[in-house]
């Protein structure tokens, strides 16, 4: 009797032709496993993830990145709040881990994030309320210190995250955060100047989310991002990207509605921007079943947005927002109603490559050149 295959490489054979299974098992996985950056470097594409810093001493967690990417973001390290939980006392432990490790492995990495309303230090908004030379100096001051600290070894800033809110009732669709209600809408132009400022090589990025999804609301926020990047552009403020975070839910109706993704594309892209995709993830919360139909689910996911987003040659890199079931937020910010952890990433808990791993690299090679 034939040894079972993991479950992983089952459900990647379900969708498998029957051309290839004539060749067997093992010629088809030595076909099919050339590392996913290998892959992207043939199309000009970067391949990223985003890593957790003191994970990175694990070096079966190290191993699958370094096979695979060659580009890596801290997740949680760079943002203010962990960077700077005691005022005036900045821990760049984690995202230094990041930096020492892209480099002995000749890795890209990309920073994230330096502006955003969540995960802030808790004296902040204090602060920004008191400030007696005003907020702006502050934030300026702030990114002139991460930003430059790592002049001219990033590749990209996310420089302003998630600042898009229609639902906080705003004409122009930007989210009502404490950065504007401390400085009005201005605080996107300040932030990119100072960040050009303080790494004028390194590309900078707004990063946003829910340009996929159907609704109303994706409408409003592929109209708000448009007009934010129109007025910014028109202003000469240096934004090189947008980032299009990419976190799917395939189960829910609506979600992904990808006719108006790649309409949006086109519009970034007739604005003069690059796309990257910087938090790609699927998650399985909504999808009953066994594994086999979750992770095809999920590998339908990435491969119908992947699809849209890669046919633009504007688009340069993808990265996913972890590389392992393992140590993915999803499971715990959108637990599945079983218990079960959250299959949305390309390796399972065990460091397996799932079908979406596959669906990515079907993608990659399906991809036009740029
Ligand atoms: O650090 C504390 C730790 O001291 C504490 O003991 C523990 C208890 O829960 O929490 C730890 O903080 C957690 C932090 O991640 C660790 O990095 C927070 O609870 C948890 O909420 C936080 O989640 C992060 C999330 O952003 C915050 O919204 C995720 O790790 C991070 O992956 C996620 O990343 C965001 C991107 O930055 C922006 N786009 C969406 C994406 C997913 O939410």
């Amino acid at each position: 009797m034939n040894t079972p295959l993991p479950i992983s490489r089952r459900s990647f054979l379900a969708g498998t032709s029957a051309l290839a299974l004539a060749g067997g098992v093992s010629e088809v996985f030595a076909a099919d496993e050339t590392p996913l950056k290998v892959r992207a470097a043939r199309k000009g594409l970067r391949m990223g993830a985003e890593v957790v810093p003191h994970l990175l001493g694990d070096a079966a967690y190290a191993a699958m990145l370094i096979r695979d990417v060659d580009m890596v973001v801290p997740g949680s390290a760079l943002k203010w709040g962990p960077l700077e939980r005691m005022r005036k006392v900045l821990d760049f432990s984690g995202a230094d881990a990041v930096a020492d490790f892209a480099q002995a492995h000749g890795m890209a990495m990309r920073g994230h994030t330096l502006l955003w309303h969540d995960q802030i230090p808790k004296w902040l908004p204090r602060r920004l309320a008191n400030a007696s030379k005003g907020p702006a100096r502050i934030i300026e001051k702030h990114i002139d210190e991460v930003a430059g600290r790592y002049r001219g070894r990033m590749h990209s800033w996310d420089v302003v995250n998630e600042a898009i809110e229609p639902k906080d009732g705003r004409a122009d669709g930007l989210r009502n955060s404490l950065f504007l209600e401390a400085l009005g809408p201005d605080y996107i132009e300040l932030a990119f100047r100072a960040a050009a400022k303080a790494d004028p090589e390194a590309l900078l990025v707004f990063n946003e989310y829910g340009h996929e999804w159907g609704w109303d609301a994706g409408r409003k926020r592929r109209l708000a991002t448009l007009r934010l990047l129109e007025k910014l552009l028109g202003k000469g403020v240096p934004v090189h990207a947008l980032g299009i975070q990419g976190h799917l839910a395939p189960g829910m109706k609506g979600a992904m509605d990808m006719p108006a993704l790649g309409r949006f594309c086109d519009e970034v892209v007739q604005l003069g921007l690059s796309i990257q995709v910087t938090e790609l993830d699927a998650r399985d919360t909504s999808i009953n079943g066994s594994i086999e139909t979750r992770d095809r689910a999920v590998a339908d996911a990435y491969t119908r947005f992947l699809e849209v987003v890669l046919a633009r040659p504007a688009t340069k890199m993808v990265l996913t927002w972890g590389i392992t079931d393992r140590h993915s937020w999803l499971t715990n910010h959108f637990p599945r109603p079983d218990g079960d952890i959250v299959r949305g990433l390309p390796y399972d808990t065990d460091y397996v490559r799932k079908p979406v791993w596959y669906a990515m690299a079907a993608a990659i090679d399906a991809a036009p050149a740029r």
